[in-house]
C-alpha cells in the first residue's frame, strides 16, 4: 500500500517528478485535456495514498486554469487521503494581498477559502510575494526560500567586486539575506509604481557601482519593467555586468528579450516556473520542507 503520493499537475510536471523521487513517493500523473471552451478535464493516473498526498502545481499563466486544476486535484486527493499537503511553488495572485485602491478585491483572501474548501490540510509556497498573503489561510501555511539555491549558483561564478541590488525598497530584506549568504554588500533602489497604469520609475539619485558586477535580486519578473528600469539606471551609473536572480520568471510579453536588450547579461531563475531561464532546481528545498 502506498504510504505517500505526489500528485503532480501539468504546470509543475518536472518539479513534481523530482520531488516524488526525493521524498520517495508514488507519482500520480495528471492527464489534462482542455476543451474548446477552455474547461480543463483532468484524469489522475496512479495510486493515491490513504494516509498522505502531496499535490503540486504552480499557478502561473494561464493562472485561473492552473488554479482550478490544482483545486480539483486537491479535492480528488482528499477523497482518498486523510492529509493533503499542497505545494504551490509559484503562487499566482500573491500580489493581490491588500486593498491598495478602494473597492479592490483582495483575491488572496478568496484563495485561502478555496484551498481550504477543496480539502488542503497545509499550504507550502516558495518565495511568496509577501507573507501577508499567507495570513488569510486558516490552515497550516509555510513559505520557503529559494535564496540558498540561487546563492549556490551565483557563488560558482567569478564576479568582479560583486554587489547585490534590490530594484525596490520592498525587496530590501530579500537582498540583505542574499548578500549575507554570498558574503557581500547590498543596496536597495527606490522604485515608484503607478497603481493605475502599472508603470515603474526609479527615484534613487546616485549609487556608487562603477566597474562592479551587480546581481539584481527580485522575487519575480512579470513584464520585466522593474528590472529594465533598474538596469537602465545602473548602466548610467557605469556598473560592469548585470545579472538577475529571481525565484519566479514569468517573463510576459517578450520580457526576456527586452531585459537582455536593456543590458542584462544573464537571467537566472528557479524551476517554480519552467522555462529557458529556470536553471536552479528547488525540489530539494521543497522536499526538506515536507518531511
Ligand atoms: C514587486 O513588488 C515585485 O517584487 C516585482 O518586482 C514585480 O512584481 C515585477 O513585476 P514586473 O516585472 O512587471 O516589473
Amino acid at each position: 500500500m502506498t504510504k505517500l503520493s505526489v500528485i503532480c499537475g501539468k504546470a509543475s510536471e518536472d518539479l513534481g517528478k523530482k520531488l516524488a523521487r526525493k521524498v520517495k513517493a508514488n507519482l500520480v500523473r495528471a492527464d489534462v485535456r482542455i476543451f474548446p471552451d477552455g474547461e480543463s478535464k483532468i484524469t489522475l493516473d496512479g495510486e493515491i495514498s490513504k494516509k498522505k498526498s502531496i499535490v503540486i502545481q504552480s499557478t502561473y499563466p494561464p493562472v485561473d486554469t492552473n488554479l482550478i486544476q490544482i483545486l480539483s486535484m486537491i479535492s480528488k486527493a482528499k477523497e482518498t487521503s486523510s492529509e493533503v499537503v499542497t505545494v504551490i511553488p509559484y503562487m499566482g495572485y500573491a500580489r493581490q494581498d491588500r486593498e491598495f485602491l478602494p473597492g479592490e478585491i483582495v483575491t488572496m483572501k478568496v484563495l485561502a477559502k478555496l484551498f481550504k474548501g477543496a480539502g488542503a490540510s497545509e499550504i507550502i509556497a516558495v518565495d511568496i510575494h509577501s507573507l501577508i498573503g499567507l495570513k488569510y489561510f486558516t490552515i497550516k501555511s509555510k513559505n520557503i526560500s529559494a535564496i540558498p539555491d540561487l546563492v549556490k549558483f551565483f557563488k560558482k561564478l567569478s564576479l568582479k567586486n560583486p554587489l547585490i541590488v534590490s530594484p525596490d525598497q520592498g525587496g530590501k530584506g530579500r537582498a540583505k539575506e542574499f548578500a549575507k549568504k554570498m558574503g557581500i554588500e547590498y543596496i536597495a533602489l527606490e522604485k515608484n509604481r503607478d497603481r493605475k497604469t502599472g508603470k515603474v520609475k526609479i527615484k534613487t539619485k546616485k549609487v556608487d557601482v562603477v566597474g562592479r558586477d551587480l546581481i539584481l535580486v527580485d522575487d519575480m519578473i512579470s513584464t520585466g519593467g522593474s528590472i529594465i528600469n533598474a538596469t537602465k539606471f545602473l548602466k548610467k551609473e557605469k556598473c560592469n555586468k548585470i545579472f538577475v536572480a529571481c525565484t519566479h520568471a514569468l517573463l510576459m510579453n517578450n520580457a526576456e528579450k527586452k531585459i537582455k536588450k536593456s543590458g542584462v547579461t544573464k537571467i537566472v531563475s528557479t524551476n517554480t516556473i519552467p522555462g529557458k531561464t529556470s536553471i536552479v532546481d528547488v525540489s530539494d528545498t521543497i522536499a526538506k520542507a515536507i518531511v
